[in-house]
């Protein structure tokens, strides 16, 4: 298996039993993970990047929520494909997308 550079976990609500339902979901996280998929093969300079969705990240009230490693670097309150990209030029200039930063 060969270890992607970067991993970003965008949270998509799943509860124990396997049900989206919360927050991050409401707010169409599944749109973003798809936008971030299709703009990620356009963006070299991040090397190779997983996206995957997980559980409630519990940040609900900043929802929709996404951590980004190895920077460690949590997002949240994005609310369209160019809040994306906002956040997706920050991480290749080495920087943060201060509006949205919850932690780092
Ligand atoms: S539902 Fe996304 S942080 Fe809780």
């Amino acid at each position: 298996m060969e270890k992607p550079d970067r991993h970003i976990l965008v949270c998509a609500s799943f509860r124990a039993a396997g049900t989206p339902q919360g927050v991050c979901h409401k707010k169409g996280a599944f749109n973003f993970v798809q936008y971030l998929e299709t703009e990620l093969m356009d963006r070299d300079e991040l090397g190779t990047v997983m996206v995957s969705t997980t559980g409630c990240l519990k940040v609900c009230d900043r929802g929709p929520a996404m951590v980004i490693y190895p920077e460690g670097k949590w997002y949240g309150g994005f609310e369209s494909e160019d809040d994306i990209d906002e956040i997706l030029d920050a991480l290749e200039e080495g920087e943060g997308a201060d509006q949205f930063l919850l932690a780092e």
